[in-house]
C-alpha cells in the first residue's frame, strides 16, 4: 500500500480547510471529491484504501481532521450508505481504539476520531475518549500551558498551542461543550491564560517566531487565535477581537509575501520560506505541509461574530515589550534559526544564535543539546534565562540571556561563563541574515553607508581565515545589513575575541537560503575559565522602518549591567 500514505495526507489535511469552510456555512464545488476520497480511503476493497494503522502509525494523525470534518459537516456522513458508514466506523473507530499511541498530543487525534463518530451516531468509544482526555490532562503544567508529553518531558513549542493541544482543546470545548461543560470551561480558561503569553509570538509584520518542531506547517502557527473565536472564549484584557483578527490576518498576509514557499504547481513545499529538504522529517510526505490548513478555523466562525465584524487592531502597543514566559522559558527574536546541513567546519554548523565549541581545531563543533539546568531567574527585578550545559565532559558553560531593554531595544546580551578542562575554540554567532546584495544577488560587499547595505568586516569567503581584512576586534564586532541588520560585539575587557562573518552553507536557515552570520571567535586554553559578554544586535525590516534606521543602534550597545559586573568580579 505504498501509494496510500501520501494520498491519505493529501485528502485529510486540506480537510481542515474544507471542514472549517463548511462549518461556517460556506460552500465549495469540490466537496464531493473529498466525500468520495473518504469513502475510497476507508474501503478495504478499493485500490485507494489507506490501510489499517499499526501501533503509533502516522495515519492516526490524519484521523483528527477526519473526525473534525465528520463532527462539523453533516455532508460526509449523510452522503454515505450503511456499508460506507461501517467502513468509516471500522477504520476511524475500531482500528485506532485498539492500538498503542505515542504518549503525546497524538492522543487528541483519537479523541477527535471518537468525537466525529459520536456526533453522527456512529460506533465509538466514550471510555477511550474520556481516558484519553484524562491522560492528556496530566500534561498540564499550569497557567494555561501543557507540555507535549508526560511528566519529565519538556517540549513546549507550537504543538502545545496552535498545532495541537490548545487548538484541539478549544475545538473540543466548542463541539462537546454541552455534554461536557466542566472540561469545556477548563479548556477555555487555559486558553484565556495562555493567550496573554502567546500574543508575544506575533509581530507587527505578521510573522510568528519560527521555533520548535514542524515549522513547515507554516500558517498553522496562527490557528490558536481563530480557535479562540470559534470556541467563543471571552478575551482577557487587554486583548480585543480586533487584535485577534489583526494577528490572524497579518499572519496570513505575511505568508503571501513568501513567494518561494510554493512549488511551480502552486503546491506548498516541504520547507519554510522556501523549499528545503533539510527540513524534511521522517513523517513528511508531499501532503504534510497541509497541516497549515488549521489556520482556516477562522472560517468556521460565524460572520456576525466580533472576530469578523471588528476592524483589525494592533496588539503590540498594548502588551509589555518583554515578558518572561515561565513555562516554555522563552526569549524571542524575529530572525529565524538555522540547522546544520553538514558536520564539518563553522560554515556547515551554521551557528545562528548559539555558541559552538571545538576541541579539534575547528573541524567538528559541539553546541548545546541538553541543559543540566535551565530556568528563568531574576536579576535586579528583570527576568533572565539561565542554563548550564556541558559540550564536553570537562567543559562547563553557564549561559545567561538578558532580554532587550527600553534604552537598548535592539540588543540582547548572551553571557557565557566557561570553565574549560581542555583547549577549545569557541564561536558565538549572532543571527543569520540574507547574504545577497541588491545589485547582483552576490555575497554582501563591505558596508556601503549610502546604500545601507553590506557587512563589516568584509566577507572574505570561506576557507580564508588568514586575510586581516576579514577580521575585526571583538570590541568593534561584526555586522551585516541586508534585510534589516544583525551583529555581535564583545563587551568583556578581560580577553580578546575576534569578529568575522561566517557564510553559512546554503539552506541552513529557515527563511533565507543564503546567509551570513556575524560571529565572535576565540580559543580557551586548557584549565582556563573565561567570561564572554556578547551583545547581539537585531533590527528586522518592516513597514515604517527605513533602511537608514537599520544600523541606528549599532554604536550604542548596552552597558554591562551592575549585577553582572558583581558576578564577574566575585
Ligand atoms: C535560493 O532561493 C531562490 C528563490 O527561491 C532560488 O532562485 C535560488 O536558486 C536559491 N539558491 C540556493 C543556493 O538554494
Ligand atoms: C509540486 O508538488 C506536488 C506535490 O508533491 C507535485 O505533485 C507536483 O508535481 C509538484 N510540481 C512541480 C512542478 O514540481
Amino acid at each position: 500500500m505504498t501509494p496510500s500514505r501520501p494520498l491519505i495526507l493529501r485528502i485529510c489535511r486540506p480537510l481542515w480547510g474544507l471542514a472549517c469552510l463548511l462549518a461556517g456555512g460556506g460552500e465549495y464545488h469540490g466537496t464531493e471529491w473529498w466525500v468520495e476520497g473518504l469513502k475510497s480511503g476507508t474501503d478495504p476493497e478499493n485500490p485507494e484504501y489507506w490501510g489499517y494503522p499499526r501501533d503509533n502509525d502516522q495515519r492516526m494523525v490524519e484521523m483528527c481532521p477526519l473526525g473534525f470534518a465528520l463532527a462539523v459537516a453533516p455532508v460526509f456522513w449523510d452522503s454515505m450508505s450503511e456499508k460506507e458508514r461501517e467502513n468509516v466506523e471500522t477504520w476511524l473507530g475500531n482500528s485506532i481504539n485498539e492500538k498503542n499511541m505515542p504518549n503525546t498530543n497524538w492522543l487528541w487525534f483519537r479523541v477527535f476520531a471518537n468525537l466525529g463518530l459520536k456526533k453522527n451516531g456512529g460506533k465509538f468509544s466514550q471510555e477511550r475518549l474520556d481516558s484519553d482526555i484524562e491522560h492528556l490532562n496530566t500534561f498540564y503544567r499550569g497557567d494555561g500551558w501543557s507540555n507535549d508529553g508526560p511528566e519529565g518531558i519538556h517540549q513546549m513549542d507550537y504543538y502545545s498551542s496552535s498545532f495541537a493541544i490548545h487548538f484541539l482543546q478549544l475545538l473540543y470545548a466548542k463541539l462537546a461543550g454541552e455534554e461536557d461543560p466542566e472540561r469545556a470551561a477548563e479548556f477555555k480558561h487555559r486558553a484565556q491564560q495562555v493567550a496573554l503569553d502567546l500574543v508575544h509570538y506575533y509581530d507587527e509584520e505578521g510573522r510568528s517566531i519560527p521555533f520548535g518542531r514542524s515549522v513547515g506547517y507554516r500558517f498553522a502557527m496562527v490557528s490558536f487565535w481563530g480557535a479562540l473565536a470559534y470556541a467563543d472564549v471571552e478575551l482577557p484584557a487587554p486583548l480585543t477581537w480586533g487584535m485577534v483578527k489583526g494577528i490572524v490576518m497579518r499572519h496570513l498576509r505575511w505568508w503571501q509575501t513568501q513567494h518561494a514557499m510554493w512549488n511551480s504547481s502552486g503546491v506548498l513545499s516541504i520547507g519554510y520560506s522556501y523549499p528545503n529538504m533539510y527540513m524534511a522529517e521522517n513523517y513528511n510526505s508531499p501532503g504534510s505541509p497541509y497541516w497549515a490548513c488549521l489556520a482556516f478555523i477562522c472560517l468556521a466562525v460565524p460572520p456576525e461574530h466580533p472576530f469578523w465584524t471588528s476592524e483589525e487592531e494592533d496588539h503590540w502597543s498594548q502588551i509589555p515589550k518583554t515578558k518572561a514566559l515561565k513555562h516554555p522559558g522563552h526569549i524571542m527574536s524575529a530572525y529565524a534559526y538555522s540547522v546544520p546541513p553538514g558536520l564539518f567546519t563553522l560554515e556547515q554548523y551554521a551557528l545562528a544564535s548559539q555558541l559552538g565549541l571545538s576541541d579539534d581545531g575547528g573541524e567538528y563543533w559541539k553546541t548545546r543539546r541538553l541543559s543540566e539546568y535551565s530556568g528563568l531567574e531574576e536579576r535586579d527585578g528583570n527576568p533572565v534565562l539561565v542554563s548550564i550545559w556541558k559540550p564536553f565532559p570537562d567543559v562547563t558553560v553557564k549561559t545567561t540571556l538578558v532580554p532587550p531593554t527600553e534604552t537598548a531595544p535592539n540588543w540582547h546580551l548572551r553571557i557565557h561563563r566557561i570553565e574549560a578542562g581542555r583547549e577549545v575554540m569557541t564561536a558565538d554567532g549572532a543571527f543569520a541574515i540574507c547574504n545577497e546584495n541588491s545589485k547582483d544577488g552576490r555575497y554582501l560587499d563591505l558596508y556601503d553607508a549610502e546604500l545601507y547595505e553590506g557587512t563589516s568586516p568584509k566577507i572574505i569567503g570561506n576557507y580564508d581565515l588568514n586575510t586581516p581584512a576579514g577580521w575585526a576586534t571583538g570590541k568593534d564586532g561584526a555586522f551585516a545589513v541586508s534585510k534589516g541588520a544583525v551583529g555581535i560585539k564583545a563587551l568583556e575587557d578581560s580577553i580578546e575575541r575576534s569578529a568575522n562573518l561566517v557564510n553559512a552553507d546554503p539552506n541552513s536557515n529557515l527563511v533565507e537560503n543564503r546567509t551570513t552570520i556575524p560571529t565572535l571567535q576565540h580559543t580557551i586554553k586548557s584549565g582556563e575559565s573565561v567570561w564572554y559578554v556578547s551583545a547581539i544586535y537585531a533590527k528586522p525590516p518592516g513597514e515604517g522602518v527605513p533602511r537608514s534606521a537599520y544600523l541606528e543602534g549599532w554604536n550604542s550597545p548596552p552597558e554591562i549591567p551592575a549585577w553582572l559586573k558583581a558576578e564577574i568580579s566575585s
